[in-house]
């Protein structure tokens, strides 16, 4: 629990206890939407009557550091943002003073990344290497390229070598690749229930009929595959065991030993897309296609990891399957630009990758920690190290009524509507992601969210 130290009898207590707030905010001690002590917890600590605190609490809040949630408690604010009130019946439209708040999409932290592009951009306008991959690349891309994809993919998958990486333009150039190599048009492809927009989008352009498994807090229902093998016969399932987006579930081992076994049995190639995989250690987690390399394409890119404007990713596939995928890459892009492979060949070789994504991890694994502070009395799937995290909202909200609210109140989540592979049915979650804006916003835009659950009467808003 917070308790302010203070001493003297300059002044009156209860300015005391508010200067006290304010230097512990400057300070960093207490973070934007930390809860304070309720005024009689604090007033027993302190030995002073509640009103006293009641009157520091007001005094905080006058000098914009805190602000007051009927039944909640006391919340600290960011500095650069001024508080909006309650969004009221008839005034809905109240938004920060920099604009809204985005929480809806998956994007690493900067961390500094800018400025390792900048130094490393110069770089290698010097270098030697710049004359050597200016050409068009040979299949699959450059042989140095694919190493260093190779050195990547071994954080996941230790057995991997060069020759069969194949380099696309991001992952979901690495999905569009997988996905029109190992089906036809017609064919039935399986996802999660709740899945990544871009499988959805990607499943439509390309003329594939989409079907959503079933999910749960582990990820994808072995049972739900089961019955769809059965019924319609699928050519292929793309799965994302870990940090699961939308959804943010884990699959555990048991379960993907399961799903490959299901696999098998009726035949149905496997797309691990194992985008947010780098967020998790190897020993605890072995990348499902490592169970089933035969059947698999394993797909990851540098955009979650490092940078999403490198636009580079990596396939790793059996031997048999590389020529069908390098001449999809051919015919998509032709090749991936050489010189953003370059670089992030740069990064990964050098180290500066691994060292990057350390701080990822760490700052993922503060954010969740805020989150869970903050939105912890309602279901959240939360997990140690992961860029996002999947609200189950409280009945009667709606995913699309409670991402309206948001929205109308200057924070900006995803409905879980937006994630259904079959487009129909009603939700009631929303997709937080969580490592866009700097933390203070961040943990103003949650307490933010947190209020508007507690709110009463969600419809009376509209
Ligand atoms: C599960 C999943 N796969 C693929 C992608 C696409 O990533 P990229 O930016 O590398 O194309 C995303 C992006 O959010 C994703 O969440």
């Amino acid at each position: 629990m917070w308790v302010p130290q203070y001493s003297g009898h300059s002044q009156p207590v209860y300015l005391m206890i508010a200067d006290a707030l304010e230097r512990d905010i400057n300070a960093g001690r207490l973070m934007a939407g930390e809860r304070l002590p309720t005024l009689k917890e604090l007033a027993e600590a302190l030995k002073v009557t509640p009103g006293t605190i009641g009157r520091s609490y007001d005094e905080a809040a006058k000098r914009g550091l805190v602000i007051g949630e009927v039944g909640r408690g006391t919340f600290v604010l960011p500095s650069r943002v001024v508080a909006p009130p309650l969004a009221a019946a008839g005034n809905p439209a109240t938004k920060t003073e920099t604009g809204p708040i985005d929480l809806s999409i998956i994007t690493p932290n900067d961390a500094g990344m800018s400025d390792w592009l900048r130094a490393s951009i110069a770089e290698l306008g010097q270098s030697p290497e710049l004359g050597s991959i200016l050409d068009y690349a040979t299949d699959g891309g450059h042989a140095v390229h694919r190493e260093a994809g190779a050195l990547w993919v071994q954080r996941s998958l230790p057995e991997a070598n060069g020759q069969q990486i194949v380099l696309t333009a991001g992952a979901q150039h690495g999905l569009l690749v997988a996905i029109s190599s190992l089906s036809n048009s017609d064919d039935v492809i399986l996802c999660e229930e709740y899945c990544y927009p871009g499988i959805i989008s990607l499943a439509h352009s390309l003329g594939r009929r989409l079907q959503g498994v079933q999910v749960d807090e582990f990820g994808m229902v072995p049972a739900s595959l089961r019955a769809m093998c059965v019924e319609h016969r699928p050519a292929l399932l793309v799965v994302v065991t870990t940090h699961q987006n939308p959804t943010n579930s884990i699959m555990p081992e048991a379960r993907r030993l399961e799903i490959v076994q299901i696999a098998r049995e009726f035949d149905l190639y496997i797309i691990d897309d194992d985008i947010y995989g780098f967020l998790e250690t190897r020993s605890v987690h072995k990348p499902i296609s490592a169970y089933a390399p035969e059947r698999s394409v394993y797909l990851t890119s540098l955009s979650k990891s490092l940078l999403p404007a490198l636009r580079i990713g990596y396939l790793y596939a059996p031997p048999q399957m590389l020529s069908r995928l390098s001449s999809m890459v051919r015919s998509s892009v032709w090749m991936p630009s050489p010189l953003m492979a370059q670089l992030a060949t740069n990064l990964i070789v050098s180290g500066q990758g691994a060292r990057l994504v350390k701080v990822q991890q760490e700052e993922a694994a503060e954010r969740q920690r805020m989150a869970r502070q903050i939105l912890g009395t309602y279901t959240i799937r939360s997990q140690a190290n992961s860029f996002h995290l999947w609200l189950e909202l409280p009945k009667p909200w709606t995913s699309d009524e409670f991402a309206n609210l948001a929205r109308a109140n200057g924070v900006i989540v995803v409905s879980g509507s937006q994630f259904l592979a079959q487009r129909s049915g009603t939700t009631r979650g929303v997709r937080i992601a969580l490592m866009g804006p700097g933390r203070a916003e961040l943990g103003f835009a949650l307490t933010k969210l947190a209020s508007l659950l507690a709110a009463p009467e969600p419809r009376m808003f509209y």
